[in-house]
């Protein structure tokens, strides 16, 4: 049995967790606290950490968790920006991930908002509750036929990719590691700047990396077609938010759709309704009609719940048994090898 400290809980994740640890098979202490350095002391004789995506683990608490016996840790997410791999590797304490919980939660979501943003139905919405039933302002455009970029075509990119097959769009793609043979619908794939110079539509589903951070800044805004749509439900730093509020001032960015943002982890998954907004940036993102965020919800389905639990779990087996988790996070992964 081995003793793991769970970090972030909120209610969903204790129903899940305790459902997929069927006969007790670990004794799981849950905390509410993200874990950072400060929170460390929480851990009291656990050999493993089970955290999620805004959770801190950069080499000095690493090096912490280290001195109070934690020998794995257990990410409820597939994303690992958040865990200095080197030092892990270097303190030798294992790191795991769920890879692929349920693609379809992030790419169906991901569809859902560029359906809202093209439609205006969140706009909609409100008119409609007020009374006022007036279509000025809610042109929006068909999805059939248009040129959807998608940058990233892992697991969540390809599901998307297949989604918007459906819709009759012309698929565009960009990875850093292409693998046409494995699309399952056609999808041509181009370098980055034709990219962004044909999509009405672009997607981020790469993860973010050194290489991958503020892919979307000043420039690569200038390089778009006017109009164009913004998708991200990859990670917040992916995109330089300023870059993403001078683009829509201007109106060369026509709608955008946040699930991430760069500076979440100090307000998301959180009701700050009572406290306001202290991020200014984020709260000038909010005040555009054509802006869409929500709050890092894109996985968040029972299906990828109960997958997500059920992963975590056999990844702690895996690692009580064989001293190797199934699905080990490596410093090749993250440097994009
Ligand atoms: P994946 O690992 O299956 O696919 C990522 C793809 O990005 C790979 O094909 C990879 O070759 C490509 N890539 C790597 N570096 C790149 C670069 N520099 N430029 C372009 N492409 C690059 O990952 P998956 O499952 O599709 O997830 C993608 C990302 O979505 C995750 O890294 C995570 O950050 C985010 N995510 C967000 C969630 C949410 O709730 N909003 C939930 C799950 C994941």
């Amino acid at each position: 049995m081995t003793q793991v400290a769970i970090f972030s809980t909120k209610s969903y994740d204790r129903e899940f967790l305790d459902i997929a640890n069927v006969s007790n098979a670990h004794d799981l202490t849950y905390f509410e606290p993200r874990l950072s350095l400060d929170t460390v002391r929480l851990i009291t004789g656990q050999t493993a950490v089970c955290v999620f995506v805004n959770d801190e683990l950069d080499a000095e608490t690493l090096s912490a968790l280290k001195q109070v016996g934690i020998e794995l840790i257990a990410l409820r997410c597939a994303g690992f920006n958040n865990v200095d791999l080197k030092a892990a590797a270097l303190l030798e304490i294992a790191v795991a991930h769920v890879p692929t919980y349920s693609p379809h939660a992030v790419a169906e979501h991901t569809v859902a908002m560029m359906l809202t943003l093209i439609r205006k139905t969140h706009r909609a919405y409100n008119r409609v509750r007020e009374g006022n039933m007036s279509l000025e302002g809610l042109l929006g455009f068909n999805l059939k036929g248009k040129f959807i970029g998608i940058v990233g075509t892992g697991n969540i990119g390809r599901t998307v990719a297949e989604i918007l097959h459906g819709f009759g769009c012309k698929l565009l793609a960009f990875d850093r590691y292409p693998d046409p043979d494995n699309m399952p619908v056609p999808v041509d794939f181009v370098p980055l700047k034709d990219l962004f110079a044909a999509s009405d539509i672009i997607t981020f589903h790469c993860p973010l990396t050194p290489e991958t951070h503020h892919l979307i800044n000043h420039a690569a805004i200038e390089a778009m077609k006017p109009g164009v749509v913004l998708i991200n439900t990859s990670r917040g730093a992916v995109v330089d938010s300023a870059a993403l509020i001078s683009g829509l001032k201007s109106d060369k960015i026509g709608a955008l759709g946040l699930d991430v943002y760069e500076e979440e982890a100090d307000f998301f998954f959180e009701d700050i309704s009572n406290r306001g907004i202290q991020d200014d940036v984020f709260a000038r993102l909010i005040t555009f009609p054509n802006v869409l965020i929500t709050g890092h919800q894109g996985f968040f389905t029972r299906e990828a719940m109960i997958a997500i639990a059920e992963t975590t779990i056999a990844n702690i087996n895996a690692f009580e048994a064989c001293g190797k988790p199934v699905h080990p996070v490596t410093l090749k992964q993250h440097i994009g090898a």
